[in-house]
């Protein structure tokens, strides 16, 4: 998709979608730890969806910024993004394998735990190359 949005639009979508993505993690996680599954599974769902959404307004925020002139950390920011992004598989497979199979959960559990963490330094990263980047126009 390449649509395009006024400046402000990306930036004011770009935090409040990443608000709302880690806030819905964060009932993924609360209700994985209570075995709530009725309400893990739709939780999840709306935050693969959520960040998604986040990843559009996150390369739209992008366009408006010489990222390059952000220096080392835009190398770096763009290798975890993408390691995050295809990492989202390891706890959708293994919280499918836990329906199946609840002696998995030790492996969904650590997934899980990874791929937060990961989403964490991927956010932190992209945040801090942003701000060190050059504005273009
Ligand atoms: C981003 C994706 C996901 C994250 C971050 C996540 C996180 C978690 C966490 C933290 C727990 C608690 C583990 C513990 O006992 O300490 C959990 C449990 C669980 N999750 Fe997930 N999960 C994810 C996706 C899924 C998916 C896609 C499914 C199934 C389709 C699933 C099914 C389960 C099940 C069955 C449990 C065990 C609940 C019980 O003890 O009865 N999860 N998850």
């Amino acid at each position: 998709m390449n649509l395009s949005l006024p400046d402000e639009s990306a930036a004011i979508g770009f935090v409040a979608s990443l608000a709302v993505t880690l806030a819905i993690l964060a009932g993924v996680v609360v209700t994985g730890r209570a075995a709530k599954r009725k309400v893990h599974i739709p939780l999840v769902i709306g935050a693969v969806a959520s960040l998604g959404v986040t990843i559009y307004f996150a390369e739209k925020l992008g366009e408006l910024y010489d990222l390059e002139s952000a220096g080392v950390i835009y190398p770096i920011h763009l290798a975890l993004a993408k390691t995050t992004t295809v990492g989202y598989l390891l706890p959708l497979v293994t919280g499918v394998l836990t329906v199946r199979d609840a002696t998995r959960i030790v492996w969904h559990r650590r997934c899980a735990y990874f791929i937060l963490v990961m989403t964490v330094l991927t956010a932190a990263t992209g945040t801090t190359m942003v701000l060190m980047a050059e504005r273009l126009g």
